[in-house]
């Protein structure tokens, strides 16, 4: 099972070219080593500090340590919200061990997380029984 989690976030200063490229080496060098593969987009407004969403994928732990451990803690930008969090039954980005994109304005950050947010409720396991937890079998003898 994959797990995966999208966040948004605000930087906590405008983010340059430098900035944007030393996030990408250390996430995609830690990425590949860990199993973990996303996607990053960042847009700004003139002189505006910017917004972050961010979709991680991988192994249950990895992504949670890696969420909550590292990324959040991370002084560079501070959380706006975590629209999805769970296991998933496939990865959406299998290849990219942190592909980027800076959007041309905030809106299109928006358009973005509704996009992922959509293909989420796509690959979200199928939960069976009223619980929501898998439904056990148990077999008659
Ligand atoms: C917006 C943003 C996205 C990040 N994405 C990742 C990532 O995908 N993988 C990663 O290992 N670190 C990522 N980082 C960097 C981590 O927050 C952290 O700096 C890094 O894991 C190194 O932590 P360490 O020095 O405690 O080992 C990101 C940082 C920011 C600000």
């Amino acid at each position: 099972m994959v797990y995966a989690a999208l966040y948004v976030s605000r930087a906590v200063r405008p983010m340059t070219e430098a900035d944007l490229a030393d996030i990408l080496f250390t996430a995609r060098r830690q990425n590949a080593e860990r199993g973990i593969t996303g996607r990053l987009v960042y847009a700004a407004r003139g002189r505006e500090p910017g917004t972050f969403a961010q979709w991680i994928e991988g192994d249950d732990w990895r992504v949670r340590e890696l969420l909550y451990g590292g990324i959040l803690r991370d002084g560079r930008h501070a959380l706006v919200g975590l629209p999805f969090e769970g296991p998933t039954t496939r990865r959406v980005f299998p290849s990219w061990t942190m592909g980027f994109e800076q959007l041309p304005h905030p809106e299109a950050v928006s358009e973005e997380i509704e996009r992922l947010l959509a293909l989420a409720h796509g690959i979200r396991p199928v939960r069976k029984g009223r619980s929501g937890s898998p439904r056990v079998r148990i077999d008659a003898r």
